[in-house]
């Protein structure tokens, strides 16, 4: 039913063509109805039918707002409340309904449907709005509880991640700057780094649902509702926590869905590089991880091979979520104050990004999760003697040394080493004392990586008591929020019952 009709040229087709649904929305002032390949061409049912639960929320709330200015009676609202109950009920249960609809979107298909049971009265709940108001108050509702969706989506990511922190803890792995040796730290610290990450997205995706909720109903087309509605009890009604302050503003912009889709793009952006990551760690090179094979493909020409797919396509689809930012950014720039049917074009890329999003976190909490990480290839790599330089010159300071020269002398000890084909740690004490008289016995204590790590013991630092306080924190930060997303949940429930 929906995309290009398949036995007709495209182009522009014969005015004899015109397409006549049933009950439109808008047909008063026409002579002839709108051409077929347009009306298909500017529906947009085929994906906001996805908005219908939210769309007949609003009409309940519209329908009691309705009866509070008289003009429904009681007996008319109620009777409308059943009708659409049950529209939602059918929907929810009769997909061939729904697709064999000719309705040119949600607002309009439940508006038909509701004229089919209840005639004239049907006709009378559109009374003093808009679907300029009506789809942007439904993608509100939407943003708000697809970010609740992700939220909850991005925590099974965190507490997956936290399992592995804990089962790992006290592994060190070489640290790396511009994927060169840099320093000793716990793979537990690496793993905090990316949780870290996480909970910003989790602070976004809550200031995403902030910004989509207010409740635009009583905006009109744009100028505000002609009947004294209550506003404010529409928008609790419809778990808003306030009605829109400015009737134009309400229908013309999209500005929480691009709160929404930037949010996501992060997100994606940052689950893209924690794919990098397992996915170089991955590989023989390193070693440094163990890829599972319940997120693993083979090759259907090489048979050893396994290959890291599930990281590659979260790493891959990062690219569409950034672009459902760009697509919406671009729809928006410049258009003028008040409805503009360029906003239909708001929908799809946020409902991919967010389909996309909520795939790849859970199937990346699943893929951490099963992966075994290789312990003594993570010690073995950890204790390369490029890895302790810093300690050295960190020891010549401790002595007296200014920092710049004590970073010369080291760099000249591996210099030489290097020279020499050998390992600057295993220098004898008496070759050392040649760059640095201040060098005594006790260097050999301070270049392990145990000492190189616990060194680091600021906050925030990789000191494998820091790493510990960490680990306990985020555990306790995610409680706590799994705690209030059950509390609000059970809250919303209440509410809707
Ligand atoms: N399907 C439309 C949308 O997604 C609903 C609003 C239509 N309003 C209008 N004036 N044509 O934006």
């Amino acid at each position: 039913m929906t995309g290009a009709p398949k036995d007709k040229p495209s182009g522009p087709s014969p005015a004899q063509s015109s397409h006549k649904p049933e009950g439109k929305m808008w047909g008063g002032r026409f002579e002839r109805g709108p051409d077929e390949i347009f009306y298909e061409f500017q529906r947009s049912f085929k994906f906001d039918r996805r908005l219908l639960p939210y769309e007949v929320a609003v009409d309940r709330a519209w329908a009691k707002a309705l009866a509070g200015v008289e003009i429904l009676t009681a007996g008319e609202a109620l009777e409308t409340l059943a009708a659409l109950d049950q529209i939602a009920e059918r929907a929810a249960s009769d997909a061939a309904w729904l697709e064999a609809s000719e309705a040119e979107d949600v607002h309009h298909f439940v508006e038909l449907a509701l004229v089919e049971k209840l005639g004239e009265l049907g006709q009378k709940l559109h009374t003093g709005r808009s679907r300029n108001e009506l789809v942007a108050t439904e993608f509100r509702l939407f943003i708000k509880d697809a970010s609740g969706e992700m939220r909850a989506g991005v925590a099974g990511l965190i507490a997956a991640m936290l399992e592995q922190a804990e089962k790992c803890f006290g592994v060190p792995m070489p640290g790396a700057t511009h994927l060169q040796p840099a320093q000793p730290i716990l793979f537990s610290h690496f793993l905090l780094g990316h949780v870290e990450g996480l909970f910003g997205h989790l602070d976004r995706l809550a200031a995403a649902a902030a910004s989509a909720d207010a409740c635009p109903m009583g905006s009109g087309a744009l100028a505000g509702c002609a009947f004294p509605v209550n506003r404010e009890a529409i928008a609790r009604e419809l778990g808003f926590s306030r009605a829109t302050p400015n009737s134009v503003h309400a229908v013309s912009q999209r500005d929480f869905a691009l709160d929404y889709l930037y949010a996501l793009a992060l997100l994606a952006t940052s689950l893209s590089r924690l794919a990098e990551d397992f996915i170089l760690f991955a590989t023989p090179e390193f070693g440094f991880i163990a890829l599972p094979d319940e997120y693993s493909t083979g090759s259907s020409l090489m048979p050893q091979k396994k290959n890291p797919d599930a990281w590659e396509l979260i790493r891959g689809k990062t690219g569409r979520i950034t672009a459902a930012l760009f697509s919406l950014l671009t729809t928006l720039k410049g258009l003028p104050t008040g409805y503009q049917r360029d906003l239909q074009e708001d929908k799809e890329p946020v409902f991919a990004a967010h389909d996309q999003a909520l795939a790849m976190v859970g199937v990346a909490g699943g893929a951490v999760a099963a992966t075994q990480i290789n312990v003594a290839r993570l010690r073995e790599a950890a204790s390369g003697p490029a890895l302790l330089a810093t300690e050295a010159a960190d020891y010549l300071v401790r002595r007296g040394v200014p920092f710049r020269q004590a970073h010369e002398i080291v760099g000249k000890i591996v210099r030489e080493a290097e020279r020499r084909g050998e390992s600057w740690t295993a220098l004898p004490l008496a070759k050392l004392k040649t760059f640095s008289p201040l060098f005594e016995d006790d260097l050999r204590a301070a270049l392990t990586v145990e000492a190189s790590l616990a060194a680091r013991s600021v906050p925030g630092g990789t000191a494998p008591n820091r790493v510990r306080a960490a680990l306990a924190d985020y555990r306790a930060r995610l409680k706590t929020l799994r705690e209030k997303g059950r509390a609000e949940a059970a809250a919303t429930l209440e509410a809707a019952s």
